[in-house]
């Protein structure tokens, strides 16, 4: 078997990138799409090695910071973008192709059509974020008919975008499968994310609040776990977005932590908003 690496091909142009799947596809190829809006850390990249281990032939990264998921007052403008440090961490991780496409190219100036998951997404960051999820499902179902992967691969840290993109899947008949891929942390145990950039010292170091409370949830009633989180994450100078025990698969709250709980966390540090989970299995 050869052991030489493909050369990675970078396509800007969604109808290239399209040819360039249906071509592969054609001929045989099993393919993974990882979307994400770049800016990339180990945890963007343990999603390619995701794919890689599950023996996909291409790997295709999207890197699209998409406008339509943001609301007005958030931090579309001043979002990290390093595409050239993205395209060489897809390479040495082992992508086949990167595509970079541009707000102009993703949607028309009269693009009308979008797609919305009405249950999964009323609460939580949906609530918090209006529209957001909107804007996730429509730019996920267009990177879906562009790369037409055989799977997709998501990160856990976004618990909530991870099931609705099934459900999406799953009511619009996508022939796809999604694989959910673990939170990769820092050390220090923060969820990696993009955002930490934002992130003075004295904020990362109160930022771990999140993930020491949540790693300190134990099993029981729900309104004492909830409110265990956020005593430690306010103490810690950050505040309170939504701390909530759900069920994991139907995101509905539930009266007591136990097997099956996902206990979701969204809160700012600073200006910055930062989301972590725990499943309880
Ligand atoms: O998780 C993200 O980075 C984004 O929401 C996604 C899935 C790439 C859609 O823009």
């Amino acid at each position: 078997m050869s052991t030489k690496k493909k050369t990675m091909k970078i396509f800007a142009d969604p109808a290239k990138f399209q040819r360039w799947s249906r071509e592969r596809r054609l001929a045989g190829a099993k393919i993974a799409l990882v979307p994400t809006m770049g800016y990339l850390h180990e945890g963007h990249l343990s999603l390619i090695a995701a794919a890689r281990r599950r023996g996909a032939d291409e790997i295709a990264v999207s890197i699209f910071v998409n406008p339509v998921q943001f609301g007005p007052n958030e931090d579309y403008a001043r979002y990290p973008r390093d595409e050239k440090a993205d395209i060489e961490k897809c390479r040495a991780a082992g992508a086949t192709a990167v595509f970079l496409p541009t707000p102009e190219t993703m949607y028309a100036p009269d693009h009308s059509v979008y797609v919305e998951e009405n249950d999964l997404s009323l609460g939580l960051c949906g609530a918090r974020r209006p529209g957001h999820f909107r804007g996730v499902c429509t730019v996920v179902a267009k990177l879906f008919n562009l790369a037409h992967p055989d799977f997709a691969v998501f990160g856990r840290k976004d618990y909530q975008q991870a099931q609705v993109i099934k459900r999406m899947v799953r009511d619009l008949d996508f022939d796809l499968k999604i694989v959910v891929a673990p939170i990769v942390r820092e050390k220090s145990g923060l969820a990696m994310s993009s955002r930490n950039t934002y992130l003075s010292v004295d904020e990362r170091a109160a930022a771990l609040s999140i993930s020491r409370a949540l790693r300190e949830v134990r099993p029981g009633p729900a309104g004492g776990v909830r409110d265990r989180i956020v005593r430690a994450i306010e103490k810690a100078g950050l505040k309170t977005d939504y701390v909530e025990c759900v069920d994991s698969v139907t995101l509905k709250p539930v009266k007591r932590v136990a097997k099956g709980t996902a206990v979701l966390v969204a809160a700012y540090c600073g200006k910055t908003r930062l989301i972590d989970n725990r499943e309880i299995v």
